[in-house]
């Protein structure tokens, strides 16, 4: 049977990832995978998650099965960071998932489950991991036009006319702030006119969101997912914690299936614990655990919101920086929408062939569409960074 294996793609943000590691130059910057690193080039635990880790290991008394879900408070806490009071609870069934990228995959499940002719609606860029997980699982892809690459902003009449061809059953998969790779987003009034299109067409809106408080604010990145549950009859929504919380290890993300009728939650909550337990039973806990520890005490959660505004702070900070880097070095603003763009990403619009340029000379990783870890970069390395823009030509 194994003689009947091919070799898959590899994953091109994890190669990267690797050979970062494996290059023995020390002056060397990672900007590809998105993980954030402080000032001196850690990873570092949020203070909040150490104090709830140190707190539960006392309290811990089992490891037995939770439910296919997860903690029931797990999902309570976490529909109410991200839908705040947009729906009524009993709307909303959740599941516990490993990671966003879990709750990516099971939401697709679950719409291939409804519609066996699924038809997924992506962004042209979007996270590359969406498409190899589509691919694999057989299910049709349609890229709407969304990046500007003169702008660098968002081209949405492009956008609102590509989506203008999805239909009943199909599903548009839309990032519900810092848009990954690219950083442009949508302004709120271009989300409102993406949901009457979406009521016009009748196609499903699955919101996948894993940067929320790295834009403008922990409710400023949510509007957008708020504005479209509260209004489309149904949606799916994909959540992540491990880039908020720092939890990335740990696998922690949760799916919800939003309808405007309590009626329909519990066929939905069924059909997300049935998409568990045939893809792996339980999601993990200790990652969930901390999540719902931490929110539910008032306490850990201010200082957990205090260190995420600094890190979103700080990433706001570099994104100045650079621009204003830029534009001494390059003696124009063309580089000004790196200060526009929100999130970890910004898309530089490099040639891959000046992307290679900047790692084989400089040693700076960023992923071959030329996005860049805003995260990764600190003070020191901004200038760096900039020099070598302009150094390869961009
Ligand atoms: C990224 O886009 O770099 C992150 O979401 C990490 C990943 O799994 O790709």
């Amino acid at each position: 049977m194994f003689d009947r294996l091919t070799e898959q793609p590899a994953d091109k943000i994890l190669m990267l990832m690797q050979a970062f590691k494996d290059d023995p130059r020390e002056q060397k910057i990672d900007l590809g995978v998105g993980v954030y690193k402080d000032a001196s080039g850690n990873t570092p635990i949020f203070r909040a998650i150490k104090e709830a880790e140190k707190r539960w290991w006392g309290q811990e008394e089992t490891k037995a099965y939770t439910g296919l879900a997860g903690d029931p408070g797990y999902a309570d806490v976490m529909v109410d960071l991200v839908l705040g009071d947009a729906v009524p609870r009993a709307n909303v069934a959740a599941a516990g998932t490993p990671g966003g990228t879990g709750a990516c995959r099971q939401g697709f499940d679950l719409a291939k489950l409804a519609n066996p002719d699924l038809r997924v609606f992506v962004s042209n860029p979007t996270w590359p991991n969406h498409l190899s997980i589509l691919k694999h699982m057989g299910i049709e892809m349609v890229p709407y036009r969304y990046f500007d690459d003169e702008t660098r902003g968002v081209d949405f009449d492009g956008m609102m006319a590509d989506l203008a061809q999805a239909k009943a059953g199909d599903v548009v998969l839309v990032h519900g702030c810092c848009h990954n790779p690219t950083g442009a987003n949508l302004n709120l009034t271009q989300w409102q006119v993406l949901v009457d299109l979406l009521l016009k067409t009748g196609a499903t809106p699955m919101v996948d969101i894993a940067y929320q408080g790295f834009g403008d604010g922990l409710d400023e990145d949510a509007a957008a997912v708020r504005l479209v549950a509260s209004q489309v009859p149904e949606c799916l929504i994909a959540a992540s914690c491990s880039k908020n919380f720092g939890i990335y290890r740990e696998r922690t993300g949760i799916l919800m299936a939003v309808a405007q009728d309590g009626d329909r939650r519990a066929l939905n909550q069924g059909t997300l614990n049935y998409l568990n337990r045939q893809n792996y039973s339980f999601p993990p806990d200790h990652g969930a655990r901390m999540v719902t520890l931490v929110l539910g005490d008032a306490g850990l959660r201010a200082d957990w919101a205090a260190e995420l505004e600094e890190i979103r702070r700080s990433m706001l900070g570099l994104r100045e920086q650079l621009a204003g880097e830029l534009q001494r070095l390059s003696g124009s603003d063309r580089f000004g929408f790196i200060a526009q763009h929100r999130g970890m990403f910004s898309r530089l619009g490099a040639s891959p062939e000046q992307v290679e340029r900047m790692r084989e000379k400089h040693g700076i990783y960023m992923v071959g569409d030329s996005r860049l870890n805003i995260a990764g970069l600190n003070a020191q390395s901004v200038p760096i960074l900039a020099k070598a823009i302009v150094d390869v030509g961009v």
